[in-house]
């Protein structure tokens, strides 16, 4: 039982009347106690795998399972599922603490645990002193916060969060990604959290599912995602990228912008047509003899940390450097970087077809040692 993953989705494909599908053939596995965040730009089909889990609505195609059991036709509240929706969906008629008692009264808890238990939850998202606020008189912020309250005060298998961040400042932001992930960490239950904020994916999940039109580009732990994006689409959405066409010549060598350089991929084919994806941070600024690339500087924005520097090569591709040194406008540099820093993308590859090519290099990597 503990080994079978606590949903699954096979082949399930969702459309509405006689629309194009918005979710096409996807296929997970979510394992428990794990935190999972669905990422994608708006429309996607996020809030509908999240509707699809917790019972709102019906699969057109394909199987969802929790613990092993079919459940397309398990009605809402038969599942060990609580939700925090886009739009909290509070009940305007109830205070503070009757909206999380709400579900706990439904279960016929006994009064004084009501009571410990709400504050609990309350304390947990800052709202202690609350209890008899009217939630027309809460912010929006904080109205998310009783929304999360409510939802963990049930302590279900699994909680679906649809993007519950978004209303608040960057700063309450920041403390309640923090929050939320030690929360999941304590309470071992199994999330699965919307956003289409790339850094608050990277900053919260152990696995990420990467959604565009309806279909999961690519699944992976942060750092998977980040180091090695399967599409320019991932590569896009997930941090800033400097993606060009190119052609690898052979294994370990790659042509882009007319010139060949080292690098750790292989197994593709020869004179394959490719594109690279080289990250900002990876870029580093010398002088143009030594430079693998020479480019010329665009712009320069002071971001904090770093400069951010706009440059464009002799082919007209542009190339975003992310350093802490500085480099003039309208002079030629030179850029270095390492073999590790290409990432070589195929054209059109399958997550599966990625997924063995990544595991012969580490293949290779092992038998080197
Ligand atoms: N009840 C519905 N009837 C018809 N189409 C719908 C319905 N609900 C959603 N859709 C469509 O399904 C697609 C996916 O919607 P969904 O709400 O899952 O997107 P999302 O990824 O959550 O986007 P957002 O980030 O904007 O919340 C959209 O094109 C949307 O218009
Ligand atoms: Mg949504």
């Amino acid at each position: 039982m503990e080994n079978v993953p606590i949903i699954q989705f096979k082949h399930v494909t969702k459309l509405y009347d006689n629309d194009p599908p918005v979710l096409k053939d996807v296929s997970f596995e979510i394992e428990r106690g794990k935190f999972y965040t669905l990422l994608g730009p708006s429309g996607c089909g996020k809030t509908t795998i999240l509707r699809l889990i917790a019972g709102f609505t019906e699969a057109s195609e394909g199987e969802i399972l929790f613990n092993g059991n079919k459940i397309n036709h398990v009605p809402a509240n038969k599942r060990q599922v609580n939700t925090v929706f886009q739009d909290y969906a509070l009940f305007p008629h109830l205070n503070v603490f009757e909206n999380v008692a709400f579900g706990l009264r439904i279960k016929k808890m006994k009064a004084p645990a009501i009571e410990s238990k709400v504050k609990e939850a309350l304390n947990f998202v800052n709202l202690q002193g609350y209890e008899n606020r009217e939630i027309r008189e809460m912010s929006g912020g904080q109205r998310q916060r009783v929304a999360i309250a409510r939802a963990i005060v049930n302590e279900p298998e699994v909680i679906l969060l649809d993007e519950p961040l978004s209303a608040l400042d960057l700063k309450l932001r920041t403390e309640m990604q923090y929050e939320l992930r030690e929360l999941q960490r304590r309470l071992g239950i199994t999330f699965i959290f919307v956003t289409h904020d790339q850094e608050e994916a990277l900053a919260m999940s152990d696995e990420i599912f990467v959604l565009n039109k309806g279909k999961i580009q690519q699944s992976g732990t942060p750092i998977d995602i980040y180091d090695e994006p399967i599409n320019q689409f991932v590569a896009d959405f997930i941090g800033e990228s400097n993606i060009v066409k190119g052609k690898m010549i052979e294994d370990y060598l790659v042509e882009f912008v007319g010139r060949q350089f080292e690098c750790v991929d292989q197994g593709l084919d020869k004179n394959e047509p490719v594109e690279i994806v080289i990250r900002p941070e990876d870029l580093e600024i010398t002088s143009t003899e030594h430079g693998k690339l020479k480019v010329k500087v665009d712009s320069l924005l002071f971001r904090g940390v770093h400069y951010e520097i706009s440059c464009y090569d002799q082919d007209g591709n542009e190339w975003l450097v992310h350093s802490t040194k500085k480099a003039a406008v309208g002079t030629e540099i030179g850029l270095h970087f390492d073999p590790e820093a290409i990432h070589v993308m195929r054209l059109g590859e399958t997550e599966e077809e990625f997924d063995r090519r990544l595991e012969a290099y580490a293949d290779v990597d092992n038998d080197g040692e």
